[in-house]
């Protein structure tokens, strides 16, 4: 599985660091949509979904946590520890975010608008999609 994690370039100075995310230069879709989890309570794993279509970018934008993705063959765990770290995550990719930092800010930047038609939920329906998807 390739895992897809940009790294971004701050414009630093000695006032300090910032990080500008333009459409079609920095990220690769038409940003639809921006949230963020905050406050996320200790041992809490959130997630547990993939998407049909739509695509994604998370950046812990304070703190960190760990992603785990899973395309229905290979998982494998990705920490996001860094403001200037995104990570890509394509449609049929099974996400779970856990491990948060008390102090976490896990930023998505999405393709769509929130569309609850748009989610797979339930695991082995998951499976199922990728095969016939392939
Ligand atoms: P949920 O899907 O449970 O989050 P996670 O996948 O991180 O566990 O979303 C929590 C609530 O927020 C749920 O009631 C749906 C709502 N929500 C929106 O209204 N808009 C959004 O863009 C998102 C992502 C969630």
């Amino acid at each position: 599985m390739q895992v897809i994690k940009y790294v971004f370039q701050p414009h630093g100075d000695e006032r300090g660091q910032l990080v500008a995310l333009e459409e079609g230069k920095d990220i690769p879709f038409k940003i639809k949509r921006v949230y963020y989890m905050y406050d996320t309570a200790k041992g809490v794993t959130r997630g547990y979904h993939a998407h049909k279509s739509l695509e994604q970018i998370l950046i812990c934008i304070h703190g960190s946590c760990k992603i785990r993705l899973d395309n229905g063959y290979e998982k494998k765990v990705v920490p996001l520890e860094k403001p200037y770290e995104g990570l890509y995550v394509a449609n049929n990719m099974w996400r779970e975010m856990f491990d948060f930092s008390s102090d976490a800010v896990l930023m998505v930047l999405a393709s769509e608008l929130y569309d609850e038609n748009d989610y797979i939920r339930n695991y082995d329906e998951f499976l199922q999609f990728v095969k016939e998807n392939r």
